[in-house]
């Protein structure tokens, strides 16, 4: 079984699509020329890196890495961590695990000084297999 993690094409989105589908279900019917331009701009955009997981020509896997550009820490950038899926069918075997740790080391290469996430209840255990560490700060959110 051939494996890799690879930067996401524009063939693609319908896999990416699924996968998102099982991070939360789409509530109504999606609009797929707007979430291809939405796409395109997220591949042409260097501060966004999205990954694939494919394994004999399937993608099981995606995540995505925003690198945020910010004026302390010297103007050094922070990593920022997204819509980390694995297929349902390939969960438990490390894919997760192994693209966490792929957009680390990219946003060593940005020269990120930190990377941050927000996971759901009961994911703690698998972002700290990966070496993130739980935080004392406040999650603030306001639903749009
Ligand atoms: C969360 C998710 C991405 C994990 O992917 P995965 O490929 O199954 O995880 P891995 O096999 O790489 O697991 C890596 C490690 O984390 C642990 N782990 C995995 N899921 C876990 C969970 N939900 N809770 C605690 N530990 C977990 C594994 O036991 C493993 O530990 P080890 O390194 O000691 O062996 C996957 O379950 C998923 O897509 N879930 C649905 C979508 C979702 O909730 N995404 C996260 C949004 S915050």
């Amino acid at each position: 079984m051939e494996s890799k993690i690879r930067p996401a094409e524009k063939r693609d989105l319908p896999s990416l699509l699924d996968l998102m589908n099982q991070l939360s279900p789409y509530s109504s019917q999606i609009d797929y020329t707007k979430i291809s331009e939405t796409f395109s701009s997220i591949l042409e955009d260097k501060f966004y890196r999205l990954i694939v997981y494919e394994t004999d020509d399937k993608i099981v896997g995606t995540a995505l890495l925003l690198v945020q550009k910010n004026l302390s820490h010297g103007g050094r950038p922070y990593g920022h961590i997204e819509n980390v899926v694995v297929d349902s069918s390939y969960r438990g075997k490390g894919i997760g695990k192994e693209m966490l740790e792929y957009l680390i080391n990219e946003a060593r290469k940005y020269n990120c000084y930190k990377v941050i996430l927000n996971g759901r209840k009961g994911t703690e255990g698998f972002y700290e297999s990966a070496g993130f560490k739980r935080t004392d700060e406040t999650e603030m959110r306001i639903d749009l």
